[in-house]
């Protein structure tokens, strides 16, 4: 969508996958749908280097409306666990730098069966950005008759527009289109969404991540093409620092999102939150491949052998991003040799890049950067089971620095 916003994928932060519909305040004050829990959210991604990295929006999903729209037919926040309003939310947010993400439904009703936006498109866009909303993801749910899906979404993102106030647009047409077996049109999509869910909500398992990759993989020659500044596919939110996925896992989701050119929203309690994951959501090498001004979804590029893809982005300035993954669950870390001469999978960039030497910088799990050359040298790593290397190979100009490691 061409409206100046997302000119890199949205960075923030989304409470659905970590904290779901809980509206039990009463007996789970720290974790149900409040603006507390926003207001302490946005606390720490203002104050400890959440911001700084790039972290921007704090956004609510689903279960923050009353039941009942307002006397004037608006939506409004249930008043018990938004007592101040979403205007003051927003000002709350805006103070801290941020900027704030609300959700609704092109159907009558959302997923969790609060009021939606059908019928009322143009008031409901009017008062996000009345309350200051920045961002808003659009679901796909309860819509009766599905041959006003793309009419529903594209009405939202006109009356967006007409408000005047920039307001990122997040879809997930693509995704319930899927699920009519209808063929979405990326190009449509993509003229009028800012990113968009083609594959199924993300949970807290290395199965779900796994799966999200794979769809990307299976479906990429349809949606890699589309993507780019102002309009990106999303494989849904980052669950680092849940439950569910081991050290080597997050690794992986943190490589294969910056890789996929993927919004970087993260699903988890930031109040609660070990150092290795913090770690890897902060890591600024693979902050900057998600960001790389190119704006280009990278892709799988081979099967190597044991098991192991190896997917490539393509980056601003003649460079690459690798990201080798290993998908065994079983055995110890595979060593993955790439000789750079034989890099005909990596193209006549990294063939440039290295002549005569290039910048290696492994970024995930953080390690040094060193020079190669193109002929006789190689990359050498270790990849564990389920986990990831995500590495970057840029043009080194001038004369060969000292070998490292
Ligand atoms: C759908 C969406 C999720 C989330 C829930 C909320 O399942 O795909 O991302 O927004 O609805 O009910």
């Amino acid at each position: 969508l061409d409206n100046g916003l997302a000119l890199t994928p949205p960075m923030g932060w989304l409470h659905w996958e970590r904290f779901m519909c809980n509206t039990d305040c009463r007996s789970d004050p720290d974790n149900c749908i409040s603006e507390k829990l926003f207001m302490e959210m946005a606390d720490i991604m203002a104050t400890e280097g959440w911001l700084d990295a790039g972290y921007e929006y704090v956004c609510i999903d689903d279960c923050w409306p009353s039941a009942k729209r307002d006397a004037r037919g608006r939506l409004q926040a249930d008043p018990e666990r938004f007592p101040s309003g979403i205007k003051a939310l927003a000002d709350y947010v805006h103070a801290r730098g941020l900027k704030l993400g609300i959700y609704s439904d092109v159907g009558p009703t959302t997923c969790a069966g609060y009021p939606a936006s059908y019928g009322s498109y143009e008031l409901d866009a009017r008062t996000f950005a009345e309350w200051g909303v920045d961002l808003l993801k659009f679901d796909g749910c309860n819509l009766q008759n599905i041959s006003v899906l793309v009419e529903g979404y594209t009405n939202m993102s006109i009356a967006l527009n007409g408000t005047g106030r920039p307001m990122v647009y997040s879809c997930e047409w693509p995704l319930y289109s899927w699920g009519e077996y209808i063929k979405p049109n990326y190009t449509q999509v993509r003229r009028y969404c800012n990113q968009w869910r083609n594959s199924a909500d993300v949970e807290d398992s290395w199965e779900s991540v796994r799966s999200l990759a794979d769809w990307a993989a299976n479906h990429q020659s349809l949606i890699v093409p589309v993507a780019g500044p102002g309009g990106w596919n999303d494989p849904d939110m980052l669950v680092i620092g849940n439950f569910g996925l081991s050290h080597s896992q997050q690794v992986t989701q943190m490589a294969l999102w910056a890789i996929m050119a993927a919004p970087l929203i993260m699903s988890n309690d930031l109040r609660n939150l070990d150092g290795f994951s913090r770690n890897v959501l902060l890591n600024p090498h693979a902050i900057a491949v998600n960001q790389d001004p190119l704006g280009r979804q990278g892709t799988l590029v081979a099967k190597l052998k044991n098991n192991v893809d190896m997917w490539r982005r393509e980056l601003a300035g003649g460079g690459m991003a690798v990201a080798l993954v290993n998908r065994n669950q079983i055995g110890g870390p595979v060593l993955v040799n790439v000789s750079l001469s034989a890099w005909g999978l990596l193209g006549a960039r990294v063939a440039r890049a290295c002549t005569p030497w290039c910048a290696v910088q492994v970024a995930l799990p953080p390690g040094d950067a060193t020079f190669l050359r193109l002929q006789g040298q190689a990359v050498r790593v270790a990849v564990n089971p389920t986990g990831a290397v995500l590495f970057t190979v840029r043009p080194h100009g001038g004369l060969p620095q000292p070998m490292v490691g």
